[in-house]
């Protein structure tokens, strides 16, 4: 089975055309079995952006496709719009692997946060798929990333998210947000980050991106760079390390 990541549509002033319609391009080509899209689909959740991103989004020729709401999607009470336009399922079962969606945006505000009520809705659905690959999908993060400043990137309880993840046995969890590419590896649990499919504001790996996941016995992320090279994971850490550690003169 293969899945493409996208995320950070940022449908609005940053958009570039010229990068969404190469990465459907890209895309299509590729025929993912799964689509799923991890928030800021648009910039500031008004209508016309919704709509772009509506009619942008449909140009993937992907039967099943996941949405999760960014931060950029419920300012200016774009939460209300972001159902209406991107309404889809939260638990997506397969043979053997299952996706579920968290929605961690809040109403103008640029923090996330899960919630306990949504904790525990996740850990009980979760325990219904025990012999299942167990996949979670969410814009904010639950690990911090490298070279993005100081901003508070994960969710509020990112301590009480992560409990829930490691002891539900949770194979693999999706972000996007803070459009820096990453992986990290935390008992057991692989954290996959996206970076920005079309926005302007890349951050720390200069290039719009998006993510293939192939998945089989194993779980195999790779870096896609719209229009450019396929990059491992591994390559891409040990490179931003050596540069992160160089001295200035
Ligand atoms: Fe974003
Ligand atoms: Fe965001």
């Amino acid at each position: 089975m293969r899945l493409v990541q996208i995320s950070d549509i940022h449908c609005g002033p940053q958009f570039q055309k010229s990068k969404f319609d190469k990465a459907v391009e890209e895309i299509n080509s590729i025929k993912p079995d799964v689509l799923i899209v991890t928030g800021d689909l648009t910039e500031n959740g008004i209508i016309s952006e919704y709509e772009d991103a509506r009619r942008n989004l449909d140009r993937f020729e992907c039967e099943i496709k996941v949405y999760c709401s960014g931060n950029h999607d419920y300012k200016s009470t774009g939460y209300l719009l972001f159902k209406r336009f991107f309404e889809s399922k939260r638990v997506i079962e397969f043979d053997d692997l299952v996706i579920v969606t968290i929605s961690t945006a809040r109403p103008d505000r640029d923090e996330g946060e899960i919630g306990h009520r949504q904790l525990v809705w996740l850990q009980r659905t979760l325990s219904k798929y025990k012999s299942k690959k167990k996949i979670v999908a969410m814009h904010h993060h639950v690990i911090p990333v490298p070279d993005t400043g100081t901003d508070i990137i994960t969710v509020l309880d990112a301590g009480d998210a992560l409990r829930t993840l490691v002891y539900s046995d949770v194979d693999l969890v999706l972000s996007g947000h803070r459009h820096r590419p990453w992986i990290w590896r935390f008992e057991g649990l692989l954290a996959v980050h996206a970076g920005t499919l079309s926005s302007e504001r890349t951050r720390g790996f200069f290039a719009n991106s998006y993510n293939i996941i192939q998945i089989d016995d194993k779980i195999k992320p790779s870096l896609k760079v719209v229009g450019g090279e396929s990059i491992d994971f591994e390559d891409l850490r040990r490179k931003a390390f050596e540069e992160s550690i160089k001295l200035e003169d």
